[in-house]
């Protein structure tokens, strides 16, 4: 028998991503919307773990027969103490569009050089079992807040963060090579290590 899995997300690439990842082989995968979940939960951890931590355990009351992951993502920039962090998608306000964040961030990175430009994307991905069970995982891609915006693909500040081995952004990159070394690419494949982990205590 399939084990059902609920990934606590609305968007569509994110769920491409972990049926790719996890495989419709062993699980039967379904979003929040699939599995009939409609809940307002308030992020208010202080930290990534804790905001994935509090999506997936507030699903998991409503959905106990399966497992619940919840992902939660940000971009740290050293310089500016790791801002914008956990309040990556409210910086600035919600609505604010990318593109005056990213000018926003750039703006404020006026006369930093290089080596003092490094940023990483964070993404935490959490696993609530049936039995109560918990695991946590984190992911990161290493990077540098570029001078200007660059590319078209991608999503969010994807056109500021810039690889150090390549000198381009992650917005310039297809999204097959960006899945491969991504904080939530690595993060995915870390969760299914500890689904298969538990799987494996349990029968
Ligand atoms: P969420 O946790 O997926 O909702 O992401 C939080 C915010 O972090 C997004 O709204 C983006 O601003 C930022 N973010 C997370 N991952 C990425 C990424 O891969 N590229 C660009 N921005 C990202």
């Amino acid at each position: 028998m399939k084990t059902k899995v609920i990934f606590a997300t609305g968007n569509a690439n994110k769920m491409r991503e972990i049926r790719e990842i996890l495989g419709e082989k062993d699980f039967e995968i379904y979003s929040m919307k699939e599995a009939g979940i409609d809940l307002d939960i308030v992020e208010d951890g202080k930290t990534f773990e804790e905001n994935s931590l509090i999506k997936s355990r507030a699903i998991s009351q409503a959905a106990k027969d399966a497992i619940i992951l919840a992902d939660d993502s940000g971009l740290e920039i050293d310089a500016l103490n790791k801002e914008p962090g956990i309040y990556s998608a409210r910086y600035l306000g919600e609505d604010t569009s990318y593109d005056v964040k990213n000018a926003n961030l750039i703006e404020r990175l006026n006369g930093v050089e290089k080596e003092d430009r490094s940023a990483r994307f964070v993404c935490a991905v959490s696993a609530v079992f049936p039995d109560g069970a918990e695991a946590v995982v984190r992911g990161t891609i290493e990077g540098y807040i570029g001078w200007e915006p660059m590319g078209a693909n991608g999503f969010g500040y994807d056109p500021i963060f810039y690889l150090w081995d390549k000198d381009v952004s992650t917005a310039s990159i297809s999204p097959e090579e960006k899945n491969a070394i991504s904080h939530r690419g690595k993060a995915l494949r870390m969760i299914k290590e500890e689904i298969v982990k538990h799987e494996n205590t349990c029968r």
